[in-house]
């Protein structure tokens, strides 16, 4: 069978990092979740009073940037690697809504992607791989055998976010999810520096009224052709 690179992009909650792992557990290939290492460098400049809803310290935070050490360590009885931040496990709390508010604006930054995306072109050096994100097959791994395009509707996304925060115990509305969803989609498709976009040779797949089996079975069958046409 031939290693493959695997690129899944979309806009938020649209169920991206379910499919990459299902894929990446199937396939025996590694699962990277992008997302969470925007999430973490976030979390790392609200620990350190460089972001607020009120004030953005951004060069500070670039200063700063040499000294945000991240990594995945697999963990298995999840079947696939958490994020550690400065070698502290934050998988749990980097989801939480106030890393969701701010982590848009951490991501737009150039310097913030740079090391970033290096570090995941490193991750993904030998194939093998699935990652999730906004830009992996735009930008990280433009020359990805298959990439997928997420999409579903607002609401859909809303409520699937929603319900990940209730099941959490977070106590938030879903008119706050909405909104942030919402709010997280403008600035991610309208930043200068790798905005969300489909590329050009992605398979888009809405997934609004797919089942979780439905949609594992399309992309794997996706999958399967280009690994067996070797
Ligand atoms: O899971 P969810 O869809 O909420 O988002 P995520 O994958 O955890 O990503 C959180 C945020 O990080 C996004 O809203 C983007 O602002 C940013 N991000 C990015 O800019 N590029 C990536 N490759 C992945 C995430």
């Amino acid at each position: 069978m031939k290693n493959i690179t695997i690129a899944i992009d979309g806009f938020s909650s649209t169920g991206k990092s379910t499919i990459a792992k299902e894929l990446a557990t199937k396939l025996k290939y590694v699962y990277v979740d992008s997302g969470a290492m925007y999430r973490a460098v976030t979390l790392y400049a609200m620990q350190h009073n460089l972001i607020s809803e009120e004030f953005f310290l951004k060069e500070r935070l670039i200063d700063a940037l040499n000294n945000i050490k991240l990594a995945f360590k697999f963990n298995p009885d999840l079947g696939f690697g958490e994020i550690y931040l400065n070698e502290v496990n934050v998988e749990t709390e980097i989801r939480n809504m106030k890393v969701s508010r701010l982590v848009s604006k951490v991501a737009e930054i150039p310097e913030v992607r740079k090391k970033l995306v290096e570090q995941q072109q490193q991750m993904g050096i030998n194939k093998s791989v699935v990652m999730d994100g906004r830009d992996i097959g735009t930008v990280v791994f433009p020359d990805a055998e298959l990439k997928i395009f997420m999409t579903a509707s607002a609401e859909k996304r809303a409520k699937r976010r929603f319900d990940e925060f209730l099941d959490r115990g977070e106590q938030v509305t879903f008119a706050e999810t909405l909104k942030n969803v919402e709010y997280r989609d403008h600035i991610d498709t309208t930043r200068k520096d790798s905005p969300l976009v489909k590329a050009k040779d992605a398979i888009e797949i809405d997934n609004s009224t797919l089942t979780r089996k439905e949609q594992f079975e399309k992309v794997y069958k996706c999958a399967l052709e280009i690994i067996g046409s070797d």
